[in-house]
């Protein structure tokens, strides 16, 4: 079984969204599967980096479908990207800085950030982008 597992309640039928988020739970699988398997730090920054890198292209996408939409959470929920994006950073420094180490807590922060994020503040948004046919 694997560590964040994929649920149906998580597809929008929007498939420009639904892909992003599939990415993203692949890539924390695969960042908790790397620190299971004791993988060198250089591994674990490198996803770490890779994950940093989607979700800021995924946020940025999601974004600009928001503002194409005017919908009126838009402010709010790029805050809330915002907000982890910042935590994020706030984690690679700890990580580089040995502050603290790889650790479950770290992959378990980013599954449960991404799943509350996913079913609160995106789940909202799915029946203005379908009012206009966001596909
Ligand atoms: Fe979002």
């Amino acid at each position: 079984m694997s560590f964040f597992k994929w649920e149906k309640t998580y597809a929008f039928g929007i498939e420009a969204i639904d892909k992003d988020h599939q990415m993203l739970v692949m890539i924390i699988n695969e960042l908790y599967e790397a620190m299971e398997s004791g993988n060198s730090k250089k591994i674990l920054n490198d996803i770490v980096y890779r994950l940093t890198d989607y979700a800021k292209n995924h946020f940025r996408r999601e974004e600009m479908i928001l503002k194409s939409i005017a919908y009126h959470e838009y402010d709010s929920h790029k805050a809330e990207h915002n907000d982890f994006i910042n935590q994020v950073v706030v984690f690679k420094q700890k990580l580089d800085s040995g502050e603290i180490a790889f650790s479950v807590e770290v992959a378990r922060f980013l599954r449960e950030w991404l799943k509350e994020h996913i079913l609160s503040s995106d789940k909202k948004y799915v029946p203005e982008m379908k009012k206009f046919n966001v596909k």
